[in-house]
Order: C-alpha cells, then structure tokens, then sequence
C-alpha cells in the first residue's frame, strides 16, 4: 500500500504546546514544531495512530486536508472536489464542520458547510449531502481568503481517556494534569502527592505516566471510522506499548476533606487499572501530617471561590502555605491559581512558572522558589 505521509497537527490547551513537542519528539515524529495552539508535525498513518494512542497533552490529532484560495463559493466547491476525500471518509459520511472566518469575503459558516459536504459527497459518488454513516468533523480556518481544511482524527477530545466517569467539584482536565506533571519535570521516578486531589486526576495521570501506558489504549478514535483503516496496525501498536509498560510506580499519594471525592477517585483510579498504586486518605489541609516519604513532589489545585466564600478561600490558601512551608518544606512545591492575590495569601516565595487554561479560566501554574 502506498504510504501518504501527513501534514499532522496536534492541537492543545494554550501553555502545553512545548510539552507536547517533546512529547512528540520522544515518539521519534519528524518536522515536530510547536506554533501557538499546537505542535506541527509529520508522518504517515502510523504516526497518526501513534500519536493518538500516546499523546498524554493534545486535545486532539488533525490531518491537513488541504489550503484552498477562494473568494466566492463556486470556486470553493470546485477547488474542494479535488481534495482526497476518498483517503478519510466513506461515502455517506456527513461532514460536521466548524467553520471560522477573519478577513475573508466568505463569510456564511452554513453556507461553507453545505458547499464542502456537497463537494465531497460528488467526488465520492454520492447524490445529495446528506449522509446517514459516521460523522466527520472537519475543521475550517479562513483567513484573508484562505480556507484551510483539517480532518479531525480523534473524535471525541483526549483527555477522554474513558477512566474518569465519577468526578468531584471542578476537576482538571486529563491533558492539563498530565502536562502540568510534565511542565513540572516529574517523570514518575519520585513520590507524587496532592492534598487536594478531589477526583484523583492528578495522581491517575501521574501512575499512567510512570507506568508508561499509553492513555488512548482503552478507547475509539474517528480514523477507526475511516475508509483505509488498518487494525492490524493499531492492534500490533497497542502490543508494542504494553512490552514497553513497567510494573512499579512511585507512591502516589492523594488526599481531600471530601470522603465523597475521594471514593470517585477510588472507583476512576480502579477503572484506570491502577488503584493499587494510590494511597487515598481523608485530611483536611491544615491537619495534613508529615509524610513518611522521600521528598518528591507536591502539586494541587486548590479551589479557585466559586463555591467558597473568601474568608474560607483565604484560610485555605494560609493552610496550603503552612503545609508547603512545613511538613512538605523539602519537596518540590507546586499549585494552580488564577489570582496572584490568592497565590500571596500562601505568604510563600512564588514563581509563576507559566500560564494555563483551565476550563476556560486563566490560571498560573505557581512554584515555590
Ligand atoms: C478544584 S478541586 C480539585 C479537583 C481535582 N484536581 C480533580 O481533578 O478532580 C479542589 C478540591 O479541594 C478539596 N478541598 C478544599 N478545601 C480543602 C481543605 N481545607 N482540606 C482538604 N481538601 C480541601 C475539595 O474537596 C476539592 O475536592
């Protein structure tokens, strides 16, 4: 079978794109370059698979259709009969478009939508736009007449690794505590501890990390929809991962005030396949005993105040303050927050490392120097 190699793109949170660059470099991809909402990249439908199965950062794995110039919609459909439809969609396929447009005549997101669904419908020999098979995001960037076309590979996003089903008030997303662990340096070769661990994400990730399991092993993808889908290479992939999997992890230490969270992160981290690698217990912050541990690392994401008043939010960030001044005074020490206000209340010396997003909310991930 001939080989195409790929345009790939590797879309992620804003502040993981260098993460995931590394990421992608350590699976040996070529033409890996990060760029602002994601890391450029290259490769066939190996690379493609690869990319999926163990991206532990990117919100989701694209293919660049193609780059059309157009200004009105009849040149937009005869330009898009010519892109290789055929290589990733079956007849009868629709097209669910996401449409975004700056500085460019076309304008009409519906309209693109239609024009491109009844463009790829005539090359693959369909009569009429609707289709009754899969869905096929295609992704549409338009900019000063520029119509880039990019098919989505994954489907539903990554961080859906499918382990997390119970979650607690707020918890991070998958993508954003595996490349926090990532930006922090922590490779699953030290102790991990979060005293405010809620649903357990954090640690989850941090076991799947150290045990060097692929995340997207347990779940589908689109391109398993897609006319030159190959099982036997996703099967053989998934083989060599698991000769890769190491047996032991580091202790991985997880604690909240909440009993109910903590039995959500119980039933994630068993559906994960690596409860026995966590210790859960029921602390409040300020109560947290020292830890019969080596120095490892310590990271959270306390709670930002919608559901706490601001004295109450202030005593925690004082309680988070102690306990990473006291008890925890040899570890690396590290915590989201969207306030540097709220991060001053710890009294500690802070760097902001960098700047995230979690859902939606600006937020610094902050060290203590
Ligand atoms: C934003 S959530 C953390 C979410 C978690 N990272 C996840 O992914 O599910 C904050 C957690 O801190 C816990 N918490 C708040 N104040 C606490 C305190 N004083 N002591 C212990 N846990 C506390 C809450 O019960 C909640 O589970």
């Amino acid at each position: 079978m001939k080989k195409h190699i790929e345009q790939l793109f590797a879309a992620t949170a804003p502040g993981l794109e260098g993460v995931c660059a590394a990421e992608l470099t350590a699976l040996g991809m070529a033409g890996v370059k990060a760029v602002v909402g994601g890391v450029e990249f290259c490769g066939a439908l190996r690379e493609l698979y690869l990319a999926n199965l163990w991206l532990r950062t990117a919100s989701r794995v694209v293919v660049r259709l193609g780059e059309l110039r157009c200004r009105d919609f009849p040149t937009l459909y005869r330009k898009a009969l010519q892109l290789p439809w055929g290589r990733y969609v079956k007849p009868g396929t629709r097209l669910q478009v996401r449409a975004t447009c700056r500085r460019s005549r076309l304008q009409h997101t519906e309209r693109i939508a239609d024009t491109l669904n009844k463009a790829m419908a005539r090359t693959l020999g369909v009569v009429g736009a609707e289709g009754e098979g899969p869905k096929q995001l295609l992704i549409v960037s338009l900019e000063d007449d520029l119509c880039r076309l990019s098919l989505d590979s994954s489907g539903e996003l990554l961080h859906r690794r499918g382990y997390r089903q119970d979650i607690g008030a707020a918890p991070l997303r998958e993508t954003l505590a595996a490349g926090i662990l990532m930006l922090l340096g922590w490779q699953g070769e030290r102790p991990l501890f979060d005293p405010m661990c809620g649903s357990g994400t954090f640690l989850i990730e941090g076991a799947l990390l150290a045990l060097q399991r692929p995340p997207g092993a347990e779940r589908r993808f689109a391109f398993m929809d897609w006319p030159r889908y190959r099982p036997g290479l996703w099967r053989a992939l998934l083989l060599e991962a698991g000769k890769q999997e190491q047996s032991c992890c580091p202790v991985l230490t997880g604690a909240d005030r909440d009993a109910a969270v903590l039995e959500a992160a119980r039933r994630n981290a068993e559906r994960a396949g690596v409860l026995e690698f966590l210790s859960l217990q029921q602390v409040e912050l300020s109560q947290q005993p020292p830890p019969a541990l080596p120095p490892g690392l310590v990271v959270c994401n306390p709670p930002y105040g919608a559901r706490l008043g601001r004295g109450e939010l202030d005593d925690t960030y004082r309680a988070l303050g102690r306990l990473y001044a006291g008890v925890l005074s040899e570890w690396q020490r590290a915590f989201l927050c969207p306030e540097p206000r709220l991060a001053k209340d710890t009294g500690l010396p802070l760097a902001r490392l960098t700047d995230l997003q979690n859902g939606g909310i600006r937020v610094g991930l902050f060290t203590v120097k």
